[in-house]
């Protein structure tokens, strides 16, 4: 069965055509000879019964979903419905089979789900989609289906649709929530950037909008403010969602000029605090209000997480560019114990051992080497196919074509999905 929203559709039958039955001796259906040949030489549009399998063991296809479709299977939908350059949407997306035919196949695309276990396997499969079978092309024998060798074209990742998210228009509810669930309270007098006071811990703090990356100009702006306070040998806290490449970095050179104390945090994870909300049944404009407070236990649960920590060595020679990583932690949140005993072992050993032994806290790591200042491209990208294998390559390397002065942003995935960034700047002369 198929839909159209109007008469304007695309239907490339020719390019779906599968071989005509064998006719039976003499009996052309009316047709002569010649022609019946050439009706057998052009095939016959699919019937309604369609059988693509994906092999049980194709390590490169089956990601192991229960529901997941044959790319074989969307390959033949999307030649048949759609051109090149032409929009694929998939609003129940899973693994991303849609997406990534689309995406090989030459059209633009959009995913959706509600899981973040299926976007998760989803941006996984869209970044390793060089390694997967080419489509758009026939092969007499299957089993040597060439790779389709390219990259994905670059995409965003956005999280919509959250109910809380979609509550939290009003950005004083949203810092005071916040701030609540700090354990600190409103701040008094005219501040324009600093929003909240934790008297006994003397914290200053500040809360970061919703959906936005906190960006090293907005740490300038804050400190600025809290230089000019009473309270500037007190702690500035920043608390926030998402943080821009290289800003804990730039911030912490800041600070130390300064000569003041700064303390970068993670707010929890907007769906992680609706969850929680929803659990305890605990009433929004109560804990909005300051007439709710969170209890230890539902702290514990939504920790505040100090963003990780990369280091990188970075070697030139030429044209020529090695970045390794050199160091990579992360502060455990909370939940990991319930990880499967084997993976918990190995993270908390790879934290205890420090240095060199961080590789399976990093679920992937990618590289683009000449960023736009916008979108990042996954130039470079080292997987651990497994949790916390431990099996990634540290070291990424790169040869530019031209001289000239790149912007080079490095991304850390971590296996609890939190990103890590830094931003380098590498001349080729
Ligand atoms: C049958 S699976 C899709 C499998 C996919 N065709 C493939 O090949 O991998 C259905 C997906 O729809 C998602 N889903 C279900 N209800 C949804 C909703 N209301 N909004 C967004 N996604 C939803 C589920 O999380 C699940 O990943």
């Amino acid at each position: 069965m198929w839909y159209s929203k109007s008469d304007n559709y695309t239907f490339n039958d020719d390019l779906i055509r599968v071989p005509s039955e064998v006719h039976i001796g003499g009996f052309h259906g009316g047709l002569d000879e010649k022609s019946a040949e050439e009706y057998m030489k052009k095939g016959k549009i699919p019937e309604d019964w369609w059988y693509f399998p994906i092999a049980k063991r194709s390590k490169i296809e089956n990601l192991g979903c229960p529901t997941q479709k044959p790319e074989k299977l969307l390959e033949r939908i999307i030649l048949a419905s759609t051109n090149e350059g032409d929009i694929v949407a998939d609003f129940f997306c899973g693994s991303g089979t849609t997406l990534a035919v689309a995406e090989k196949l030459g059209r633009r695309w959009i995913g959706c789900d509600m899981s973040k276990y299926a976007i998760h396997v989803t941006r996984k499969r869209l970044l390793d989609i060089a390694n997967s079978k080419a489509l758009g092309i026939k092969v007499k024998d299957e089993s040597k289906r060439p790779k389709y060798g390219f990259s994905a074209r670059p995409f965003y990742l956005i999280t919509i649709g959250n109910y809380l998210t979609d509550k939290l228009t009003n950005r004083k509810e949203t810092i005071n929530l916040i701030l609540n669930l700090y354990g600190a309270s409103p701040i008094k007098g005219a501040f324009k950037y600093l929003h909240g006071i934790k008297e006994k811990d003397k914290e200053i703090i500040h809360v970061e909008h919703i959906n936005y990356p906190i960006t090293p100009a907005e740490i300038s702006t804050t400190i600025e403010e809290f230089k000019n306070s009473p309270f500037n040998d007190w702690t500035l806290t920043i608390l926030g969602w998402d943080w821009a490449p290289d800003t804990f970095e730039k911030a912490k050179d800041e600070w130390e000029k300064l000569g003041i104390n700064i303390k970068l945090l993670h707010i929890p994870p907007i769906s992680k605090l609706q969850d929680v909300l929803k659990k305890y049944k605990i009433d929004l404009s109560k804990v909005i209000n300051f007439e709710y407070a969170f209890d230890e236990e539902i702290r514990k649960i939504l920790r505040f997480i100090e963003p990780g920590y990369l280091k990188l060595k970075v070697t030139q020679n030429k044209k020529y560019v090695r970045i390794e990583i050199e160091d990579f932690w992360i502060k455990l949140p909370h939940g990991y114990e319930d990880i499967e005993e084997k993976i918990r072992k190995k993270i908390e050993s790879s934290i205890k051992e420090g240095k060199k032994y961080f590789l399976p806290l990093i679920n992937y790591w990618a590289v683009d080497w000449d960023y736009d200042g916008k979108i990042f491209k996954h130039d470079f990208v080292s997987f651990d196919k497994k949790l916390a294998e431990g099996k990634i390559c540290p070291i990424a390397e790169h040869t530019y074509e031209n001289p000239g002065t790149y912007r080079v942003v490095v991304k850390v995935i971590d296996i609890f999905g939190g990103e890590t960034s830094k931003e380098l700047t590498i001349k080729v002369e």
